[in-house]
């Protein structure tokens, strides 16, 4: 069977676009491939500037690999339709209300994604937002809400509800509970658990705490320096590691 998701040779070169080392290239992204099965939940562990954001921008499709190929259900996403990959890969920011538009109620940012996306009739479309809204743990009423009148745990859900209205086969998040109380953060965690069995979704998540990835992540994928260290069960890594680097930032994994 195919896996649902496959990187292969995967890299990413950036150039500098300013100063005295203007046109030279930063290696982001030495090639590096691992792959993901139906349902999984996968960690990107690592420090600042190993690459981390770049494997979630260009999995999540922000961006173009300068190398190496991303495969969907074994199809390259390059040759994927925009639209079906927007649908099927959604990404979760950190600044969830930076993200959400101030200007509209949190139910019409969700309908449009639906009523883009199906061919629903209005009613049926609002009933699937409302639906939506509940299955992340919100009220029907949040639907004429702005989103400034949420508290950062409910915007948070509403990020979540947005990735998930249509369904995807995968959710990348990209730090994206830092910001959050530790109580929130658990139940924004046990959340996603919760949605990832009912709906059978795959999550791709940036994190430093090794707390996290152990209770959530099947797989770890440990970064330094633009190159993939390590890849394996999170039972493996984390009672076997075969990096001292890997030993390392499991031990010191914190948010
Ligand atoms: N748009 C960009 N232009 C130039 N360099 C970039 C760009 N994005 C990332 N980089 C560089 O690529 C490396 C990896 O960055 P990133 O993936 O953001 O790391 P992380 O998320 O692990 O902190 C860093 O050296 C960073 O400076
Ligand atoms: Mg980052």
């Amino acid at each position: 069977m195919t896996k649902l998701l496959e990187v292969e040779q995967l890299s990413k070169s950036y150039r500098h676009k300013t100063g005295l080392f203007s046109g030279t290239k930063i290696v982001a992204l030495e090639p590096l491939s691992f792959s993901l099965e139906r349902g999984e939940t996968l960690a990107i562990m690592g420090e600042t500037g190993s690459g981390k954001s770049t494997i979630a921008r260009l999995i999540a499709g922000a961006e173009k690999p300068s190398g190496g190929e991303i495969r969907l259900n074994g199809k390259p996403l390059q040759a994927t339709d925009y639209a079906e990959r927007c649908r099927n890969i959604r990404m979760i920011f950190q600044d969830s209300l930076r993200s959400l538009n101030p200007q509209i109620t949190v139910g019409k940012q969700l309908k449009e994604a639906v009523r883009f996306n199906t061919n629903w009739d209005a009613a049926t479309q609002q009933q699937h937002v409302v639906e939506t809204l509940r299955k992340v743990g919100l009220l029907p009423d949040h639907y004429h809400f702005y989103p400034h009148m949420l508290s950062s745990g409910q915007q948070q859900r509403v990020c979540i509800a947005r990735a998930i209205v249509l369904a995807p086969q995968i959710i990348v998040a990209d730090e994206a509970f830092v910001s959050l109380d530790p109580s929130i953060r658990a139940q924004i965690i046990n959340l996603i658990l919760d949605l990832q069995q009912d709906m059978g979704i795959s999550f791709i998540f940036v994190s430093h705490s090794t707390e996290i990835v152990k209770h959530v992540a099947d797989k770890i994928l440990i970064m330094h320096r633009g190159k993939m260290i390590e890849f394996g069960p999170t039972q493996v890594l984390v009672n076997h590691p075969k990096e001292t680097y890997t030993r390392h930032l499991l031990q010191t994994g914190t948010l």
